[in-house]
């Protein structure tokens, strides 16, 4: 469990694996070098939240802004003012919760965000939490072999509509789009380290569908097994939604899933996600 302490902001961590909040924090009101903080927090516990914000959409994607150059999610389209800032809606009588699945945000994108940072607007009485999970911890509890293995392979990230991820037709609310000619397909180390920690972690979840260069028939169980490690209890926190809280999320070391226990009600979030970079990893 980590500890630390921060010279602008108190933390609480969230559970023993990852995750913390930062409290006592005005996002209008930050500077230089207490965005640098915020960042080291994001670093040291892979997801932080940020409770108690109140901005505009234009002071939010100046804030996005501060973590780097704006990732398309080939899916869906923007706000009508803000197209950058995504609205992830589920209402009372849609069927299915986008990210109701275990997964790293736009894993099939060429170059998939390093960051996404989600701002709650309306929430349901209760539920519609987000789990997280630790994909050091997941690299790190494998054993040697499996890491020279995995540490040798690229693995295949499809997107979430030829895959029928969950039952994507059921969130009707949600602005989707064709994603026309952009390639929602590609391949990435299933190994990478983190350009800021140095640390390796496990790059896995729904998207990851093939290990290249093996068969179906071998790659299967073997990321069948990955994708059920990497979400063991132990490596998991789970972020409670407030009014005006704002999580910020690694994909680079973590997976999420949106848990979709709010049947009847309405959840309305809105999304930035941050390009990353570009591999090797
Ligand atoms: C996502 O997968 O980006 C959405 C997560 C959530 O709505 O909790």
């Amino acid at each position: 469990m980590k500890i630390i302490e921060y010279n602008n902001f108190k933390v609480h961590p969230l559970a023993g694996a990852l995750g913390a909040e930062i409290l006592d924090i005005d996002l209008n009101k930050i500077n230089d070098s207490i965005f640098e903080e915020i960042y080291k927090a994001f670093v040291d516990y892979q997801v932080i939240g940020i409770p108690n914000q109140n901005l505009t959409p234009d002071e939010y994607l100046t804030f996005g802004r501060r973590w780097g150059e704006i990732h398309h999610y080939p899916y869906m389209k923007g706000l009508e003012s803000h197209p950058e800032i995504l609205e992830i809606l589920k209402t009372e009588t849609d069927t299915y919760a986008f990210g109701n699945v275990w997964h790293s945000d736009g894993s099939f994108t060429e170059i998939p965000p390093k960051a996404t940072m989600l701002y709650a607007q309306e929430l349901p009485p209760a539920g519609g939490d987000t789990l997280f999970a630790d994909m050091y911890q997941a690299y790190d509890t494998l054993s040697d072999k499996m890491k020279n293995i995995l540490g040798s392979v690229n693995g295949l990230y499809v997107g979430d509509q030829p895959l029928k991820l969950g039952n994507f037709s059921g969130a009707k609310s949600m602005k989707q789009q064709d994603p026309g000619k952009t390639k929602v397909h590609t391949h990435h180390p299933i190994i990478r380290t983190h350009p800021d920690s140095k640390n390796k972690a496990l790059y896995i979840g729904g998207h990851a569908v093939e290990i290249e260069g093996m068969t179906k028939e071998e790659s299967t169980p073997i990321l069948n097994y990955l994708k059920a490690h990497s979400t063991r209890p132990e490596f998991i926190c789970r972020f409670k939604w407030s009014p005006g809280a704002i999580a910020i999320w690694d994909n680079r070391c973590t997976q999420h899933y949106a848990v979709d226990d709010y049947s009847g009600f309405r959840r309305r979030m809105h999304r930035i996600t941050i390009l990353g970079e570009e591999a090797p990893y």
